[in-house]
């Protein structure tokens, strides 16, 4: 008896091994062994006649893409929450479906976005500096001066799962939480949070801002420099969501000028190659998008899209499906 033919699939990235070995189990795999980032044409030629293309959010999966894909192509399984990377209605015109990974990254994303807030208003880059590099010459009463959290406005763009995930959290360091969403959100899920229908209303109470509005054509460049000017002196500004929402001209004008007291910066337009204005700024804490990066989350992630995957087979929809 000659064993079933398994749906051929190729993955993107590498991806953790109790994942890659489930994708492994189920599928005819090929995977892009060395985890370089693949550029749109190397997506095309090394995924020729594969059913399911899983990628992250490093790909670019351009209507070209789905279209030189599609006379096998039935699914494209994204180890992301954010979809901006794909273009969706390409895949739906093609009668492709499209996965992605809600929900079990909230927390992980959450902690990031205190990781940033902390060192940002507490000028944590600054400090590990100081001690590492052997300049510090001990305590003084005006050394490193930052801002403390209590009582302080914390204006979240973006008050979805991972936004209130962060509200959660913030209320325990004693902030007063607002936010802005394009609707607002029931009692409860409020929690108290006060809702401001415009950004700009939400951005003159803000003294820190939190970017984790998803990526969208229509954002980019949400906060900009009138927007910017419309923070009470002295904010901080925090973005845990993509990178290009943010002008870069902007935050780096209003760093330098202090208008802006710190930013901390998990996303970035244009990564990896950032604006190199960044590193040479003393008020900004930088991560190289981590949000998600712990080894439970990831592992999360992966086993959202093979269960997904297999609800598809089984004729259900799951959850996650975008398309
Ligand atoms: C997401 O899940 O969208 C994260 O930004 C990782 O890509």
């Amino acid at each position: 008896m000659t064993a079933p033919t398994l749906t051929k699939a190729f993955l993107c990235r590498r991806l953790t091994p109790s994942v890659e070995t489930g994708i492994r189990e189920r599928y005819h795999l090929t995977i892009n062994e060395d985890d370089s980032i693949l550029s749109s044409d190397d997506i095309t030629a090394r995924a020729q006649g594969s059913s399911v293309l899983f990628v992250t959010a490093t790909e670019r999966v351009t209507a070209q893409v789905i279209e030189r894909l599609s006379p096998t192509l039935k699914f494209i399984a994204t180890l992301s929450v954010g979809f901006d990377h794909i273009d969706l209605a390409a895949a739906r015109s093609a009668g492709i479906q499209v996965l992605n990974t809600p929900d079990v990254l909230s927390d992980a994303c959450a902690e990031i976005a205190m990781l940033l807030l902390l060192n940002a208003c507490r000028r944590g880059y600054e400090a590990d500096r100081m001690v590492r590099s052997g300049a510090w010459e001990g305590w003084a009463p005006t050394q490193l001066l930052g801002k403390g959290l209590v009582g302080r406005r914390l204006g979240i763009f973006g008050m979805g799962r991972i936004g209130r995930s962060i509200a959660a959290r913030a209320r325990g360091f004693g902030l007063e939480i607002h936010y802005h969403n394009r609707s607002r959100l029931d009692e409860q899920s409020e929690a108290g949070a006060v809702y401001h229908a415009a950004l700009d209303d939400m951005m003159r109470v803000s003294d820190i801002l939190m970017v984790a509005a998803p990526g969208a054509p229509e954002l980019k460049g949400a906060i900009n420099a009138a927007r910017i000017a419309l923070l009470p002196d002295a904010a901080v500004i925090l973005n845990i969501s993509r990178g290009d929402l943010i002008d870069d001209n902007a935050l780096i004008a209003a760093l330098q000028s202090k208008k802006v007291f710190a930013a901390g910066l998990d996303v970035f337009a244009n990564e990896p190659r950032i604006d190199p204005r960044y590193r040479t700024l003393d008020n900004v804490f930088l991560t190289p998008h981590i949000g998600s990066a712990t080894e439970e989350t990831r592992d999360a992630m992966g086993w959202l899209l093979i269960d997904g995957l297999q609800s598809l087979d089984s004729g259900k929809r799951p959850f996650n499906l975008l398309t």
